[in-house]
């Protein structure tokens, strides 16, 4: 049995931490981190075949996920702390020679833990290096994780695949300068990876509730056409882009021809079911196949059974492929539909 791990988006751990109970029989799961980290056993699976599907058919709320080689008491001496995690790298020896490593070290606020992120890496990678594996940020063949909880240290070493995102904690930044008009633009990036659904695929999109037009921008770096329905203002970056049409109308009065886009993207943040009806009714404008990303707002806090009626009235018009909590979702959720 492998204990792992999980970190979910502030105060939505107990949802991961549910969907997890539900989905793993056997597993033992317990709070770290309030609301945000905790730990799960693989129960009576296999890990591997339960890591294939986990990865396959990724839960809504986990947004990262590592496995456990060792834990030990958490000290504030940064000599002992230093000893804990040397001594760890150095049973990664064969693993990791010649191997890309990518370091992620994180701590709760309340542990005494002494070393931030990136003095916990510099710790550790000249004991990867002797090794004979070269430290990277980005793009590891191995992510060694660290983390601290008030009481343990807990350490791994894992395929960034198997962690669900190979950001630390799942947590995705993007420079600042590929957010352009709002942080908005930061969701759609987001799901564009998390969906693995390059956005320049498509030719011509509808952006429902648009302004002041993050996702908008996004589309046209792309290189898409866009139709972006609001009837609020665009940034005036945006106005006079030859590839842009903004129709200063509610969504819902709004009507194409059948098969006019091949992308829906829709961020109205408004009653999700209000949102539902509108968008299935525009659903005949996107062509067989087309893709739909859609943000559905988490209202009342309920999230399992709103999630569930929602995507059951879009399954009406579009096949439900993925419904995932972006780092960058608040109370709220992103779904990824194609037109049936
Ligand atoms: C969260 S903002 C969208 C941000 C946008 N995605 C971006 O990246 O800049 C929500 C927008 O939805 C618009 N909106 C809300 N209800 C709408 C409706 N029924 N039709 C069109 N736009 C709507 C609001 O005017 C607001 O500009």
């Amino acid at each position: 049995m492998i204990t792992y791990v999980g970190t979910a988006n502030p105060g939505f751990a107990p949802y991961a931490m549910e969907e997890l109970r539900r989905r793993i029989q056997g597993t033992k799961v317990s709070g770290l981190a309030p609301g945000e980290t905790f730990l799960f056993t693989t129960g009576d699976f296999d890990p591997d075949p339960l890591l294939t599907d986990l990865r396959r058919n990724e839960p809504t709320f986990l947004r990262h996920m590592f496995p456990i080689d060792e834990e030990t008491d958490v000290t504030e001496s940064p000599e002992q702390s230093a000893e804990m995690l040397n001594q760890y790298a150095a049973t990664l020896a064969e693993r990791i020679k010649g191997k890309k490593v990518a370091i992620q070290v994180r701590k709760e606020q309340s542990s005494p833990f002494p070393y931030s992120s990136a003095e916990g890496r510099d710790v550790i990678a000249p004991i990867i290096q002797e090794l004979g594996g070269e430290v990277v940020a980005r793009d590891s063949d191995w992510i060694i994780s660290i983390y601290a909880s008030k009481k343990k240290l807990y350490m791994g070493c894992s395929l960034p695949r198997n962690n669900l995102s190979d950001w630390p904690g799942g947590a995705v930044r993007f420079r600042k300068d590929e957010g352009l008009i709002s942080r908005a633009a930061f969701k759609l990036l987001e799901a564009e990876r998390a969906f693995k659904l390059p956005l320049d695929q498509f030719s011509n999109a509808l952006d429902l509730g648009a302004a002041p037009g993050g996702w908008t921008s996004v589309l046209l770096e792309r290189g898409l056409k866009v139709t972006a329905v609001d009837p609020a203002e665009m940034d005036p970056a945006l106005e006079y882009h030859p590839r842009l049409r903004h129709l200063r109308q509610n969504s819902a009065d709004v009507s194409f021809a059948p098969g006019s886009f091949d992308l829906l993207v829709c961020d109205m943040s408004w009653d999700p079911r209000h949102t539902c009806r509108i968008v299935s009714e525009l659903a005949s404008s996107l062509s067989a196949g087309g893709s739909g990303i859609i943000t559905l707002k988490l209202m009342h806090r309920k999230p399992f059974q709103s999630i569930q009626d929602i995507t059951e009235s879009y399954s009406r018009v579009f096949d439900i492929r993925q419904v995932k909590q972006l780092f960058h979702n608040r109370e709220e959720v992103t779904m990824w539909v194609k037109r049936k």
